[in-house]
């Protein structure tokens, strides 16, 4: 076991460079599932979850290649991962593996659509809420997929052979879901109408790719999606895009410690309600050459009102970081969670630091204090661990974070990529 420790009051200067998106690298890899020839993914980040998912599609048969720096890279460039699922050997995705994260289960829809059968543990992941299936469930059913849930598992099997396309209509947005129905439509009979999907920029990169691979999709980027099936998929070569929720942690990092950074490769357009959010707060958050450039605007930050909501809203995933953040913004801030019921769970954590907050239902109120203080806290899921080390990057003394596995599924090289702009933090043995 490992821990962190963070000794607050530093200033955070200097460039930091944003790694590819974890929730793009996830269903970027599973869609090599689709075609029997070679897909290449540059910019892969060095991540637990990455790990887990190369044993994930391994059982089921591909290859995979990691292919080392290519020449004038730097430190933090992420891998090339060449995966080649030439046969799949077996169409199951056991509990013991599926368990260990949520986004495995989406095998589910190149699985049933390339092989025509399915059985896939039901999922784990964070434990941020509930977080079912039905969704997906539904709109599988509608491509005319038999299903049954039996034993922990789903069962799942097109009928013909083959699904059919089908007008999905989800009554919810779903990122998940929307991958698994893109990816199911490319390789069934005829079109797919999916309405209401999700509009995030990793479920965008997910098309584009699959575009590469062959696919025809309509409607990139935006809520209604509109695929034509094809008989098979060929290989490709995709670079994956620039972890939009890495950047805006490190820019309230930055912010937390009225420091000034340039987050290389951050992309403005997949932040903008972020950036108005850093506005209002004080913050700015400015495009420049190359990526973003963060600073406070002038003096103290100030207080938002923010809801979290599916894309091109303020992202969920960004939430417990700007809880912590305005733990030391000036008057009351009022941060709303709409897309899961159980993401608070960094709160207590923030209290023992030194933070005002009360919870009222879906909505944490919090007021700015003079100052926090650093002591043992743990980690609780994957974004709540981060919102603790920005809260100990401005705290008086040390914080000892905990339960650091969180923090590795998602954050690659985090202490180092901190370290080399002034924070003072290490990884040392708990
Ligand atoms: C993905 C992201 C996660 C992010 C979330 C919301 C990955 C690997 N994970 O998770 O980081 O926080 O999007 O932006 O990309 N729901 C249902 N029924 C379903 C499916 C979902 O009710 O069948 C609900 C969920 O419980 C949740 C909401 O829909 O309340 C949104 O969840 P969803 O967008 O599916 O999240 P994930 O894809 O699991």
């Amino acid at each position: 076991m490992e821990k962190l420790l963070v000794r607050g009051g530093n200033r955070l200067e200097g460039e930091i460079p944003i790694s590819g998106a974890k929730n793009a690298a996830l269903p970027l890899m599973i869609a090599a599932l689709l075609t029997d020839e070679t897909l290449t993914l540059h910019n892969t980040p060095r991540l637990a979850d990455v790990m887990q998912l190369q044993k994930i599609l391994g059982n089921h048969g591909a290859d995979i290649m990691i292919a080392g720096k290519r020449a004038g890279q730097g430190r933090f460039t992420g891998e090339t991962l060449r995966i080649s699922a030439r046969e799949i050997i077996d169409t199951t995705a056991p509990y013991e593996l599926v368990s260990k994260m949520r986004a495995s289960f989406w095998v589910l829809g190149p699985l049933l659509a390339r092989c025509g059968e399915a059985k896939v543990s039901l999922p784990g992941g964070c434990a941020i809420g509930t977080r079912p299936v039905d969704l997906y469930l539904q709109a599988l059913q509608r491509m005319g997929a038999e299903i049954e849930v039996e034993g922990g598992y789903v069962v799942a099997r097109a009928p013909k052979g083959r699904l059919n396309g089908a007008h999905v209509m989800f009554p919810k947005v779903s990122v998940g879901a929307t991958h698994v129905v893109m990816m199911a439509a490319t390789l069934a009979e005829g079109e797919t109408v999916i309405e209401n999907a999700a509009r995030e920029p990793e479920v965008a990169d997910l098309a584009e790719c699959l575009v590469k691979m062959g696919a025809q999709i309509e409607g990139i980027g935006r809520s209604t999606l509109r695929i034509q099936g094809r008989e098979r998929l060929h290989g490709a070569e995709h670079s994956i895009v620039a972890d939009r929720i890495e950047a805006g942690t490190y820019a309230m990092a930055a912010a937390m410690t009225d420091g000034e950074v340039l987050l290389r490769g951050a992309r403005a357009e997949h932040l903008s309600a972020f950036i108005d959010v850093m506005a209002q707060a004080g913050i700015e958050v400015r495009e420049v050459d190359g990526g973003l450039a963060v600073r406070r605007a002038n003096g103290e930050m100030r207080a938002v009102t923010v809801e979290t909501q599916p894309h091109p809203g303020f992202p969920t995933d960004l939430q417990a970081q700007l809880m912590a953040l305005m733990t030391r913004a000036q008057g009351v801030s009022s941060i709303r969670e709409t897309i899961f019921e159980n993401r608070f769970m960094h709160v207590q954590e923030l209290v023992r630091l030194g933070a005002d907050i009360t919870l009222m239902g879906d909505t944490a109120l919090v007021k700015g204090v003079a100052s926090l203080k650093g002591a043992p806290v743990m980690a609780t899921d994957l974004r709540a661990s981060v919102s603790l080390v920005i809260a100990a990057l401005a705290a008086q003394g040390e914080t000892e974070i905990h339960r650091l596995y969180h923090l590795d599924r998602g954050f690659e090289a985090l202490e180092e990529k901190l370290s080399a702009v002034g924070a003072d933090i290490e990884r040392v043995a708990a």
